[in-house]
């Protein structure tokens, strides 16, 4: 579905990341695996290679524009082209009434997940409108869509990652690239398993799982596989959605 197709995962050092690098690399994609861990990016890369894909790894922390432009170029020099994108990069800022949240952590967790988007979609559009366009798809969350207790910060965070995607979206006559966004429901990943640590969280979880209608988590390849298909050309009408990847969570 996506043979030869150049395209950039961040946060692919471990969790959705990986695991959607993964899946874009088995259907033929070369990937630029991009964490703020270097051994983490290269870790992905290594994997990719051995189940003979092509990937190559890129350390960029997405708060920072000069990381992101320094990414995409890379990707420029290593495939000369840039077809697609999966903004992934996030943290999670859960525990937090909003008035104990601080300055500091709104910063922080707004930094990484709508100012990263945005920078990674500024370079990424620049990039492909050189080639032609291409299509993007930014990773938000079904708390884009409703609210959880006590992670307002993180709420906020996603609903803008939405916002952003349908701007973005209006201008694909000019800018010749299509934006979409997933919606993760509860997947199983490191952000979770560290979440369910905290005893305030463990206490929702079984609230949540029950919300998830089919009877299960996610798993990282069930975000993968819808990433797949929303940059491949088999997506070329679809623009500026914000689909949900729940198992049911929101349909609720
Ligand atoms: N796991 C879930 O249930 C779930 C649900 C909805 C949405 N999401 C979203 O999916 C995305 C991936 O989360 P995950 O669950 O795979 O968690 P994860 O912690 O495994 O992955 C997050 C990745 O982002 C990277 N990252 C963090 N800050 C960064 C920065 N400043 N620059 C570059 N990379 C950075 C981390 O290194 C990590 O590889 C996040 O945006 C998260 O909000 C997750």
């Amino acid at each position: 579905m996506l043979a030869d197709k150049s395209i950039i995962v961040t946060g692919a050092g471990s969790g959705i990341g990986r695991a959607t690098a993964m899946v874009l690399a088995r259907a033929g994609a070369k990937v630029v695996a991009a964490s703020h861990s270097a051994a983490h990016a290269r870790e992905t890369a290594d994997m990719i290679t051995a189940a003979g894909g092509v990937a190559k790894p890129f350390s960029a922390d997405v708060m920072r524009e000069s990381d992101v432009v320094a990414m995409v170029d890379f990707t420029l020099e290593c495939f000369g082209r840039l077809d697609g994108a999966f903004n992934n990069a996030g943290i999670t800022l859960h525990d937090r009434l909003v008035q104990d949240m601080d300055e500091a952590e709104w910063d922080q967790v707004m930094g990484v997940n709508l100012k990263g988007v945005y920078f990674c979609m500024k370079h990424e559009t620049l990039a492909m409108g050189k080639t032609g366009g291409g299509a993007i798809v930014n990773n938000s969350s079904v708390n884009g869509l409703v609210g959880v207790p006590s992670a307002s910060g993180y709420v906020a965070s996603k609903h803008g990652v939405i916002g952003l995607t349908r701007g973005a979206a209006c201008d694909a006559a000019a800018t010749r690239v299509r934006v979409n966004a997933v919606l993760p429901g509860m997947i199983r990943t490191p952000m979770i398993a560290e979440l369910v640590a905290t005893p305030e969280f463990k206490a929702q979880y079984d609230v949540i799982l029950a919300r998830h209608s089919v009877g299960r988590i996610g798993e990282p390849e069930d975000v993968g596989y819808a990433v797949k298909w929303l940059l491949s050309d088999e997506a070329s009408f679809i623009n500026g959605a914000a689909i949900c990847v729940d198992g049911g969570y929101s349909a609720r």
